[in-house]
């Protein structure tokens, strides 16, 4: 078996509008909302440099400026931080910052849904295999999930790797949602896939969580911008015409997925976040203890 090419690219689709979060996503994205003290799309970005992605690109839409700058220097805000010798503070705002030239910036346009998003990246993919995550799934765990993805790629022979999980048959109405075949220790043959099933109709309980490993052959498909579920262009309905073409599996990582995208999960996230970090666990795990419900 030749092996796959590597996967050095990572798409970050961040143009989404933040509605179930106003008034807070007024004026700041929902991908900059902090869990503890990082906002949601660094960890997804840290995700990734675990898993050796050399080039991050992101797509946005207008009044997520700031997502560029988080990711730049800030030249007054460090000079200070050294002249007062708060290297702790200075670290934690360089530690996270991809090198120069390895971050680009499309925008979507318009809200035409995820597989709009990812075709928009198409021209800074290339010919490449590359890895998408949705930034608003926060996956939590070591090895992060893509490096886990990206470890099954290899062992499957390439082709396009999807992260799963088990849900509930009434939640399959809120994801992709996997036709299984066999299953081999936490790799799972995809003979389907469907966005947004009703619960009745899913072919199983098997939901696509927000990381992806695509072959450029993604973008025949998507280049026809055929609308799905919701009036979307979904990204599964491509992936979907995929299959047959190429390897198509589904991997149960480690990782626990928080739902930032949702009011409770991002909640949720920050506790538990909150609850493995040696500095805030003792005080948050007190606080915790002392609230009645
Ligand atoms: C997107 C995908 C869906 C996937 C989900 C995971 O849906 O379209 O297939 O299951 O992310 O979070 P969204 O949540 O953007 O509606």
């Amino acid at each position: 078996m030749a092996s796959p090419k590597p996967v050095r690219k990572a798409v970050f689709p961040v143009a989404g509008m933040g509605t179930r979060f106003l008034p807070a996503t007024k004026a700041v994205p929902k991908e900059m909302l902090p869990v503890v003290d990082k906002p949601v799309v660094q960890y997804a970005v840290e995700e990734a440099k675990e898993a050796g992605i050399e080039q991050f690109i992101f797509v946005t839409g207008r009044g997520k400026h700031i997502i560029e700058d988080h990711f730049d220097h800030a030249y007054e805000l460090e000079s200070l931080l050294s002249a007062q010798e708060k290297n702790r503070e200075l670290d934690s705002l360089l530690e996270g910052l991809p090198v120069s030239g390895s971050v680009s910036f499309t925008r979507q346009q318009k809200p035409l849904g995820l597989g709009h998003a990812v075709w928009c990246a198409r021209h800074l993919v290339g010919d490449e295999p590359f890895a998408v995550l949705l930034p608003d799934d926060l996956l939590i765990g070591v090895p992060g999930a893509l490096a886990q993805m990206i470890e099954a790629y290899h062992k499957v022979g390439g082709g396009v790797i999807i992260a799963a999980e088990e849900k509930s048959q009434e939640e399959t109405r809120r994801y992709g949602v996997v036709a299984p075949g066999k299953t081999s220790g936490n790799i799972t043959e995809v003979k389907g896939v469907v966005e947004k099933p009703e619960p009745k109709d899913a072919p199983s309980r098997l939901c696509v969580i927000g990381r992806y490993i695509l072959q450029p052959e993604i973008f025949g498909e998507l280049d026809r911008l055929e609308k799905g579920a919701g009036g979307e262009i979904q990204l599964t309905d491509s992936m979907a015409k995929l299959i047959g073409r190429m390897p198509f599996h589904a991997v149960k990582t480690s990782c626990e997925r928080y739902d930032c995208g949702d009011k409770v999960g991002f909640l949720q996230a920050n506790i538990a976040v909150g609850l493995k970090r040696p500095d805030i666990a003792p005080a948050l795990k007190a606080i915790l203890k002392g609230i009645e419900y």
